[in-house]
This record gives structure tokens, C-alpha cells and sequence, in this order.
């Protein structure tokens, strides 16, 4: 694929200016990454606790050093070296001792989407020092078996050290499962890399904290285009996380056919047969692949209009993030999905309406981003609030000091969400999950085709969403647009549970 060269420009000279960290030549072309080889499987941690029923483990967040292309070594930031899966149950006490080897900079981890007290989250006004260490402990909650993950959350920093490479799955698995196990049940950890032609990051650039940045090459479990074999006739379980900043991915299998069976918050009620579906940034889908069809299926992008400002707009569609070679051999007897997979009950009245109202402010810049156009791209690596590029929610942006809501533990709240601005906003709750009620778009109005437990949902440009939640720990809890760069340049609030 080519690659227009505003975008090539823009990459090769992200180092030339900003904080001077790496230094990439001014010439050459970016980096090719080798497609097609074997899916790989994510590494696990292992439990270091023999005691049933409880999860004990280290992790580190550190310096390291990937291999994406050939030849080049592209440092990053890794928890463990290698980003390992978590998995926990039902039931288990997790206890993970945590230290921060980034050098320079606080971090904290970020449970994304569990039910951990609020002082175990990893919330920004709790980081851990560079050098430093700290316990994160929580139980598992009867019920919350999902598909999670973990991400830093320091104040400031946690866009760049998500690009940089820190995230990782936390997968609870149920009691009971009530998926076949022969569908298996597989990991697709989607991520956005930007590497320039010496295999280092580039800093991010204006067009990056507007938009979020968007990488080069998205990629599955750390691979570009992976490749699976699967037997005609088989039937797959299929985890997919957007652990992206800022991607937005609208998805279709093509040569098989998708069922949703679970979202952020674990299984729907019912199998949900599916042409396509749009995951955006930390959002997750459990899907059942079917492939009923000879030859190769591929999970393949389709283009979505999110807003974007600025140049160097991505080409969204005709990625292809994964093949399966569907074999000729038919695939043995596969039992049936079940047509209940649980019950989701509503979670009622709400007692108290919140309204949230998502604005954007360019600065002194045009709001449809038609100054941008002469900008030298040179100029453009920045610190995260240079410009006055302000994203707010209720008209003001982030103050770790300030409680914008209060509420109340086991109240049933009902969130408006508005979406005034030009773009989408992917809005994100700590410590629950809610129920989507509508989405009001032009004054009309729909309804989601199934119940679901979600942590986030894309608000589109102009939208109205209603979503229903309730917090059963008190304690701070944060809300926020989940491409991280907007998050950072202050699209995030804070909620005050109280007892
Ligand atoms: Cu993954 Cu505050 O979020
Ligand atoms: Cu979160
Ligand atoms: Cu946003």
C-alpha cells in the first residue's frame, strides 16, 4: 500500500523537534513489517500463589526493546518484557505487586473495566513513582467473568506511555462457561504502531493530539497480519480488544460469518449474528467465527467517518489484520452454540439524571482545521497542552483537585451524554458497568439491538447517549473520552461515590 507523503513527512521529521529523545535519520523509508506468519499467543502470567483461589503475581513496568521489522530494534515500554495475559476467576483474590521502572516518570496501573475499589484502580492522584512500588489488590466478584485489560493512568503521561507499549489483558474467566470449549478461546489484542525507518517511535505531533494518534500498522497479539489455520466447518471463539489510543476500527470477517456473544462487560443474553461491527479505542467484543466457507477469511477494515481534523487523514479501510486459511478438511462435529448464554436483568429506575456535554476548543486555531494546512509539520511535536487544544466535558477540562460529580454507592443513575463537538468521543466510566439505553441522534432515537454491559461507548459527533449505571464501591472514580490524547488534554471528570 502506498503511503501518501504528507504522512511519510510527518513521521520522518516527529524527531527532528520535541523532546529529543531518539534521533531517526531524515531520510529513508519506514519499516516493512513481515505479514503472514503464525498467530502467536499471548504469554501468560504465571500464578505464584498456591493457595486456591488466589492470583498472586509481580509486575514491572520497564524499558524494553521490541522486535516489529527486520533488523530494527524499537524500544518501548513493556509491563514484564512482554506484556502478559492475566488470567483470574470468579471468586479470586488478586494481588499484584507492582513496581515502576520507567525512568522519570510516575505511572500507575489502570484496571480497565473491573470492579476494584476505587484506591486499587490506579487512579492518577495515585501514582507510583519512578523507582517505586506499591500492592494492587481486589477480588473478583461472583459475576464479573469478562474480557478486561490494564493500561496505565498517570496524570499526563498515559497517552504516550500506552503508544510507547504498556497494556495488557486481564481475562476472569466464569464458574461455568456456557461456550463449547472446542470453539477454543483465543486472544486478538489490537494495538497501533508507528515506526519510523530506525525502528523508534516517533514523538506524537499536533495532528496526534487532535485526532489521537493514529499509528502506521495495526496489529494483532504484536503481529502485522497474522496468519491461523483453522478446518472448514469450524467454529471459533474470538476475544478482540481495541487496546488502540485512538484507532477507530469498523470490522467485517470476510468469507465467514460473526456472532457477538459478549461485550466489555462478558456474554450478552443472546447470540447476535453480525455483518460488521465498530470497535472503538477500549472497547471489547467476543465474537464466534464460523467458517463455513472455503479459502482464506480475513478480518478486514471497513472506512468509518469519526471527524477527523487536520492532514494526513489515515485511510481506515482495506487493512487486513488477520487471515485464517480455512483447510479443506472438514472440521470435526462442533456442538451448537447455546441460544441463552445468560440473563442481563435492567438495572431499573434511576433515581438521579447526570448530563455530560463533550465540547472541543481548538485554540487559536480553526475549528475545521483549515489553518492547519500550511502548518510546518516540523513545528509540530509539542507538549500535551501547548496550542490551547482543550477537550472538556460540561465546559471544563480535567482538574485532579476538583469533584465534578457526587453520587451515591448502589444508585441507580441515569448519564446523558452529549457529544457536541465535531468528532467522536469513545466515553469510558471506572469502576462499573453500565447499561446503553438509546442513542439520539437528529431527534431520532434508537435502541441497542441487545442488553449489554459496557465500560465505554462511542458517542458520534452530534449524538445524545443515555446509558443507566450504578457504582457499588465508593471512592473517586474517573470518566473520560478514551483516545487517550483527549483524555490527557483534559476530556475527563471525576465522580465522588460516597458510602
Ligand atoms: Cu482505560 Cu480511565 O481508562
Ligand atoms: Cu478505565
Ligand atoms: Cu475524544
Amino acid at each position: 500500500m502506498a503511503k501518501p507523503a504528507a504522512a511519510q513527512m510527518k513521521h520522518d521529521m516527529g524527531g527532528m523537534s520535541g523532546h529529543g529523545n531518539h534521533k531517526m535519520p531524515m531520510t529513508g523509508t519506514n519499516p516493512i513489517l513481515s505479514e503472514g506468519r503464525p498467530l502467536k499467543d499471548l504469554p501468560r502470567l504465571p500464578n505464584q500463589s498456591a493457595v486456591p483461589g488466589v492470583f498472586k503475581a509481580k509486575l514491572a513496568a520497564e524499558p524494553g526493546v521490541v522486535r516489529f521489522a527486520e533488523g530494527l530494534d524499537t524500544p518501548a515500554l513493556l509491563y514484564n518484557g512482554t506484556n502478559p495475559v492475566i488470567e483470574a476467576s470468579e471468586g479470586d483474590k488478586v494481588e499484584i505487586s507492582f513496581s515502576n521502572g520507567i525512568p522519570g516518570e510516575p505511572t500507575t496501573i489502570h484496571w480497565h473495566g473491573m470492579p476494584v475499589p476505587a484506591d486499587q484502580d490506579g487512579n492518577p492522584s495515585d501514582p507510583v513513582a519512578s523507582g517505586g512500588e506499591r500492592i494492587y489488590a481486589f477480588d473478583l466478584p461472583e459475576g464479573s467473568a469478562a474480557s478486561y485489560w490494564f493500561h496505565p493512568h498517570p496524570h499526563s503521561l498515559t497517552a504516550e506511555q500506552v503508544y510507547r507499549g504498556l497494556a495488557g489483558i486481564f481475562l476472569v474467566k466464569p464458574k461455568d462457561d456456557p461456550i463449547p470449549p472446542e470453539y477454543g478461546d483465543t486472544i486478538l489484542m489490537l494495538t497501533d504502531l508507528r515506526i519510523a525507518a530506525d525502528g523508534t517511535m516517533p514523538d506524537s505531533t499536533m495532528v496526534d493530539f487532535m485526532n489521537g494518534r493514529v499509528g502506521d500498522h495495526v496489529l494483532v497479539n504484536g503481529q502485522k497480519n497474522p496468519a491461523m489455520v483453522v478446518a472448514f466447518g469450524e467454529k471459533r471463539r474470538l476475544r478482540l480488544f481495541n487496546a488502540t489510543n485512538a484507532r477507530f476500527l469498523r470490522l467485517k470477517f470476510e468469507n465467514a460469518s460473526m456472532t457477538v456473544i459478549g461485550t466489555d462487560g462478558g456474554l450478552i443474553e443472546k447470540p447476535a449474528a453480525v455483518d460488521e461491527l465498530l470497535l472503538t479505542p477500549a472497547e471489547r467484543v467476543e465474537l464466534i467465527v464460523f467458517f463455513d466457507r472455503p479459502g482464506a477469511a480475513k478480518l478486514t477494515t471497513l472506512d468509518y467517518e469519526r471527524g477527523w481534523m487536520g492532514p494526513d487523514k489515515p485511510n481506515e479501510a482495506g487493512m487486513i489484520l488477520l487471515t485464517a486459511h480455512v483447510s479443506d478438511e472438514a472440521a470435526g462435529a462442533m456442538p451448537p452454540l447455546p441460544a441463552k448464554l445468560r440473563s442481563i436483568e435492567s438495572l431499573g429506575n434511576p433515581v438521579v439524571t447526570r448530563r455530560f456535554v463533550l465540547t472541543e476548543s481548538m485554540g487559536g486555531m480553526d475549528h475545521g482545521g483549515i489553518s492547519m494546512q500550511g502548518m510546518d509539520h516540523s513545528n509540530m511535536s509539542m507538549s500535551s497542552d501547548s496550542m490551547g487544544m482543550k477537550f472538556m466535558i460540561n465546559g471544563a477540562t480535567f482538574n485532579m483537585n476538583r469533584i465534578d460529580e457526587v453520587s451515591k454507592v448502589g444508585q441507580v443513575e441515569l448519564w446523558e451524554v452529549v457529544n457536541e463537538a465535531d468528532m467522536d468521543h469513545p466515553f469510558h466510566v471506572h469502576g462499573t458497568q453500565f447499561q446503553i439505553v438509546e442513542h439520539e441522534k437528529n431527534g431520532k432515537i434508537s435502541t441497542p439491538f441487545y442488553r449489554a454491559w459496557k465500560d465505554t461507548v462511542n458517542i458520534v459527533a452530534g449524538e445524545t447517549v443515555r446509558i443507566l449505571l450504578r457504582q457499588d464501591l465508593p471512592g473517586p472514580r474517573m470518566y473520560h473520552c478514551h483516545i487517550l490524547e483527549h483524555e490527557q488534554l483534559g476530556m475527563m471528570g471525576t465522580v465522588d461515590v460516597q458510602a
